[in-house]
């Protein structure tokens, strides 16, 4: 028996993956097998490719090349709304939330997205629709108990602090019920209080919900803590892939992060 049959089947395989934006080749030839459960972290400078590589990954961009398979499922130019229900769900690097509406009704919203609406029982308000009202009332607090932002139920979501707000457009994501969580940067505009209890938060939600999940993020402290495999982009180029020791001491991306505003790998556990 050959040991690639000993371990599980992988949750994720992209091969081959390449997008150009008019002659900007944003991503090429990538390449990941991920297995479920895995905390994978994607680095690497400004404009290396990593939101595209998510853009890929949800369908709102379709690639030149490549292949994506998902939980044994051909996924590659299949629309945003089959991915979702393939189990993908994503958090986008600007905060997208319903800003004057309460923290609790974008979870109630995230979570109807989810299920078949049918108008003649909501407007008759007929048991069945009364019952499910109820239902997803009980799980929309149950997501905000997880991201513990039960407390900022009735507020308005743009009256959230930064760092809440992004917790917020991930109870959001976990609505749909993914097996695939990506997170675009959010840790983004925190301070190191807040990004040290999110880095603990998506460990946690990893164990509990039993989720992969793929991590961009600047803040190195976050990805090097958490992270058990990482995967450096520049220029669109996967350019070193490894545990998170591996990549602070790797001179390629060292150089790749010289002269870029953010904190540089090997000072990532100081
Ligand atoms: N929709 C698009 N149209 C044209 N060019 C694009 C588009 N999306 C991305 N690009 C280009 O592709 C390259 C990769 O961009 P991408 O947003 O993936 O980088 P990134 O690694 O997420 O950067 P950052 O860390 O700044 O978020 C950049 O040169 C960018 O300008
Ligand atoms: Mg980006």
């Amino acid at each position: 028996m050959s040991t690639e049959a000993l371990s599980p089947a992988p949750l994720l395989h992209v091969s081959q993956l390449s997008k150009a934006f008019r002659g900007v080749q944003a991503l090429h030839d990538y390449t990941l097998t991920l297995q479920p459960r895995t905390l994978l972290g994607v680095i690497g400078p400004n404009g290396a490719g990593k939101t595209t590589l998510f853009n890929l990954l949800t369908g709102v961009v379709s690639p030149d090349r490549g292949r994506i398979l998902f939980n044994g499922q051909d996924i590659t130019g299949a629309s945003p709304d089959a991915i979702v229900r393939a189990g993908i769900a994503r958090t986008f690097q600007n905060i997208r939330l319903f800003r004057r509406m309460s923290v609790l009704d974008n979870v109630k919203v995230a979570l109807q997205s989810t299920q078949p609406f049918r108008l003649a029982e909501a407007v008759l308000r007929l048991p069945r629709f009364v019952a499910q009202e109820q239902a997803l009332e009980e799980r929309a607090k149950a997501l905000l108990a997880m991201l513990e932002l039960e407390p900022y139920a009735a507020m308005p979501a743009d009256s959230l602090p930064y760092g809440l707000q992004r917790r917020l457009e991930i109870a959001m994501a976990l609505a749909t019920n993914p097996k695939l969580l990506l997170l675009d940067e959010p840790a983004a505009g925190m301070n190191p209080t807040e990004a040290n209890a999110l880095m603990h938060l998506i460990a946690r939600l990893r164990d509990e919900l039993k989720l992969t999940i793929i991590l961009i993020e600047h803040n190195m402290r976050v990805v090097m803590g958490i992270c058990e495999r990482v995967q450096v982009l520049n220029y669109g180029e996967i350019i070193a892939e490894g545990t998170p020791e591996a990549i602070q001491n790797d001179t390629r991306v060292l150089r790749a992060y010289l002269g870029t505003v953010h904190s540089e790998p090997n000072h990532a556990r100081a």
